[in-house]
């Protein structure tokens, strides 16, 4: 083909690109090796896409563990980041950054890089908070995003700026935490509202029994990650989290195929795997065929002892009670409003699957059960949780003493649970 028709074939693809927001998630592992990627990288800016780069540096904090002798610590497949790593963590992501804003500035003639002139911005978008405890083992100070600043991000998008991200967060206490470089990819993607998520990693396209699956929808997901190689489930679930989340398109490339992002976005057939968004979800009242699903949603919740155990028997006379959420025929929410005494009900049973959190599912599910209350003419909601307390907090509930609690309740109250009880005035 010639020139001008390779540029007249892939120009509905540049027409169709023109400031849409992409997410491009680089791994540590790909920074040595991503100098065309990054010219590539400069040649989408330059046609008018708005980039937001997220980086990794897993193998760069590996190796300067491992100099300053410092054994990098697991648990559950998370790195532990003890207060003494905290100086290898910001070096790696410091230096990894510094690498890729040196191979965004090249510009020499004869280059590909040659008149480029890419403005790279970076900031305290993302901050974070410390993941806590889990299972018994202090996380210390590995976190997850708390919030990212997606106004301020989008404000330099529109200004022609490339905006790059560290895997870190700050808190409100001036502490920095390491972050998973899949979490932030996420939820930038969702906060941006992004046109599409690339996902850079080593062993993609999905293959299944050998086939490369070229184009997914995410609701077939759940399904085929239990049938994929190992290696490629996280990016299958990062995929089916971000479309689930509002993200249109998700792309998983092989950052090792040279030209892999412009052949994806400007050709016809692409080269990677492509997830689609097709979900929908659905608030209705529970009937008896969600029992099964129901006990599936809440058993891991009641394992981890957020929410007190339900026997199959009482869901099944209890069942009405409850509204869940639905999507793709899977129950991905669920809360439960028992009456009390006279005007005073119980909301209890709150649960969101933890790969739909902070999607203000839980939001949508208490609006609903306060509206129902609220209809039946109640005017006290209480609560009785172990773990989210700030959460209903913020959603107006007021902490109570256990003796506030409607008489009958309160003898039912087990202390050594020690929930905390808290009530709403409709
Ligand atoms: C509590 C729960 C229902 C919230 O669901 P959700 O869909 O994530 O909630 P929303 O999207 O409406 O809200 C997300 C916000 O709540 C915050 N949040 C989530 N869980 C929280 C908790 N346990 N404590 C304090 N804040 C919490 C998130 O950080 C986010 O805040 P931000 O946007 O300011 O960062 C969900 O976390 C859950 O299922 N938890 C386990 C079960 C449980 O504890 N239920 C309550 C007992 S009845």
């Amino acid at each position: 083909m010639t020139t001008a028709n390779q540029f007249r074939a892939m120009a509905p693809y540049i027409h169709e690109h023109r400031d849409k927001r992409v997410i491009i998630m680089v791994p540590g592992q790909a920074i040595p090796e991503a100098s065309s990627l990054i010219h590539d990288i400069a040649l989408l800016q330059a046609l008018g896409l708005k980039v937001v780069v997220v980086h990794g540096y897993r193998p760069q904090l590996d190796a300067l563990l491992s100099a300053a002798g410092h054994q990098p610590e697991f648990h559950d497949g998370r790195r532990i980041t003890p207060a003494i790593a905290q100086a290898q963590v910001l070096a790696a992501a410091g230096a990894t950054r510094l690498q890729l804003e040196a191979a965004l500035s090249q510009g020499m003639p004869n280059s590909p890089m040659a008149h480029a002139r890419v403005r790279v911005v970076g900031g305290n978008f993302i901050q974070g908070r410390p993941l806590g405890v889990i299972n018994g083992v202090d996380m210390q100070h590995t976190g997850c995003v708390r919030s990212i600043d997606g106004i301020a991000i989008n404000r330099h998008l529109d200004n022609g700026d490339l905006v790059l991200v560290s895997c870190l967060g700050h808190s409100l206490t001036g502490e920095t935490f390491n972050l998973r470089l899949h979490e932030v990819a996420q939820k930038l993607a969702t906060t941006l509202n992004a046109d599409k998520l690339i996902v850079l990693g080593k062993h993609w396209p999905t293959t299944v029994d050998d086939q490369p699956l070229h184009e997914l929808a995410a609701s077939d997901l759940p399904e085929l990650i239990e049938r994929i190689d190992e290696r490629q489930r996280d990016a299958l679930r990062l995929a089916a989290d971000a479309c689930n989340l509002g993200v249109e398109r998700v792309h998983l490339l092989n950052w090792r195929q040279d030209g892999v992002l412009l052949d994806e976005l400007f050709t016809r057939d692409g080269v990677g795997t492509l997830v689609y968004r097709t979900a929908y979800e659905r608030l209705r009242r529970a009937e008896a065929r969600d029992i099964g699903n129901l006990i599936e949603l809440l058993k891991p919740m009641e394992d981890s002892g957020f929410l007190v155990k339900r026997e199959r028997e009482r869901l099944e006379t209890e069942v009405d009670r409850f509204v869940v959420v639905e999507r793709d025929r899977t129950l991905i929410g669920c809360a439960a409003l028992y009456p009390l005494e006279e005007q005073h009900a119980e909301i209890a049973c709150v649960a969101v699957h933890p790969d739909y959190q902070g999607g203000d599912l839980g939001d949508n599910l208490l609006h609903r059960i306060e509206k129902e209350a609220a209809h039946q003419g109640l005017t006290h909601l209480w609560v009785l949780t172990t773990v989210a307390e700030h959460w209903f907090q913020e959603k107006g509930f007021e902490k109570a003493d256990v003796d506030a609690l409607p008489s009958a309740r309160k003898a039912l109250y087990n202390w050594q649970r020690a929930s905390k009880v808290m009530v709403k005035t409709l």
